[in-house]
């Protein structure tokens, strides 16, 4: 179901390609908590654009300053320096705001209300009419997957189905940008993909998407475009495609050989690494850009190539290799919040852009 189609009193998208719809410039944040007023730095000079109708992955582990952006994204929270605009116009102007759809990171509802009152409540506040709130929220909720619960006070609900309470919740004023916090938090796997597929069928409406996360699988094939946050920096972003640089990568051969003389002429080839030797096949990893080498000496040898794959870098790699600093003897484990006190290291990797 399109759910676009259910809207009438909301626009229809309208920022056009490559306008900007989120611009965010040397955004930093300083908390101050205690009695003596300790400064915590939550962001630290974070800037990207987001242009209209492409998804955006804000990347980071727990405590890296996602949640924190998200509030001066919105206005939620004043930002201790920086700028950001929504749609070309300051993040406080109503109309701006009014075409964004934001889940947080614990949505919150009275207990007592059922769905159906807190979508109703949330499209009257968008000032949606009678007759589109009777359309539009059982479609939504059917879309959620809670069309059984729309009666049910939301007290007996789980984690998951409160979560999608609030995706519903943040789609009722049919918005152009939606800024999600962690939406697959708290799913089962199953309730993940649904999100995942939800958020693939937004993308296609046209909907411009930011989306936060720490399980970068949840995001890897979604985003156009990353931002990865360590302690409130970022160290990593752009183009998916840039940084998962494909030339730095690995090929993994599955080679038919005929016989041990063969396998070590391959093995001779430049940066190979030669696996076990099964049932006349033999299993290689070398750099991609050997390939070619490998091949050329695979066919003197009356070898021949089976399979060839090359081995992505995942997001999941570029993650551990860029927020958490894993093989350069520094960063927390995965999931463990880094104190956003603590200094950046020298070596940081420069800021992609
Ligand atoms: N209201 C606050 N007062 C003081 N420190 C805060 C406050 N909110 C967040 N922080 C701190 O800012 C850092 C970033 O937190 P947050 O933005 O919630 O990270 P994330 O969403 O990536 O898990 C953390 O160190 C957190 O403890
Ligand atoms: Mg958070």
């Amino acid at each position: 179901m399109d759910i676009t189609a259910v809207s009438d009193a909301t626009p229809a998208v309208v920022a056009d390609a490559g306008d900007a719809v989120l611009h965010v410039e040397h955004l930093s944040k300083v908390f101050r908590s205690g009695l003596r007023g300790k400064a915590v730095q939550a962001i630290r000079d974070v800037s990207f654009t987001l242009e209209a109708g492409k998804t955006l992955g804000y990347l980071g582990p727990n405590g890296s300053g996602k949640t924190t952006s998200i509030k001066c994204i919105l206005g939620l929270i004043a930002p201790t320096g920086g700028q950001v605009t929504l749609f070309g116009r300051s993040q406080r102007d109503a109309s701006a705001r009014a075409r964004v759809g934001y889940l947080p990171e614990h949505p919150y509802f009275y207990d007592y209300l059922k769905p159906g009152e807190v979508l109703d409540y949330a499209a009257r506040l968008c000032g949606l009419g009678r007759a589109a709130r009777r359309e539009r929220i059982p479609a939504l909720l059917e879309k959620v997957g809670l069309a059984d619960a729309i009666d049910r006070p939301l007290r007996g609900f789980s984690k998951g189905m409160l979560q999608r309470v609030g995706i519903a919740q943040s789609l009722v004023n049919d918005p152009e940008l939606l800024v999600w916090d962690e939406p697959m938090s708290g799913l089962d796997p199953i309730g993940r993909k649904e999100v995942r597929d939800l958020l693939f069928e937004l993308r296609r409406q046209g909907r411009t998407i930011f989306v936060s996360s720490h399980i970068l699988s949840d995001l890897e094939q979604l985003c156009d475009s990353v931002v990865i946050l360590r302690r409130g920096a970022a160290v990593a972003q752009g183009a998916l495609r840039d940084l998962l640089r494909r030339d730095l990568l690995e090929s993994e051969v599955l080679v038919g050989v005929p016989g041990d003389a063969a396998i070590e002429a391959l093995a001779a080839v430049e940066s190979v690494v030669v696996g076990e030797a099964r049932d006349g096949t033999v299993r290689l990893v070398l750099a991609s850009g050997q390939v070619g080498a490998l091949t050329l000496r695979a066919a003197e040898m009356g070898a021949h190539l089976i399979e060839l794959h090359p081995r992505r870098d995942s997001l999941e790699q570029l993650f551990m290799r860029k927020a958490l600093h894993l093989g350069d003897g520094g960063g927390a484990g995965p999931g463990e919040a880094a104190p956003a006190t603590a200094a950046v290291e020298p070596g940081t990797e420069e800021v992609h852009r």
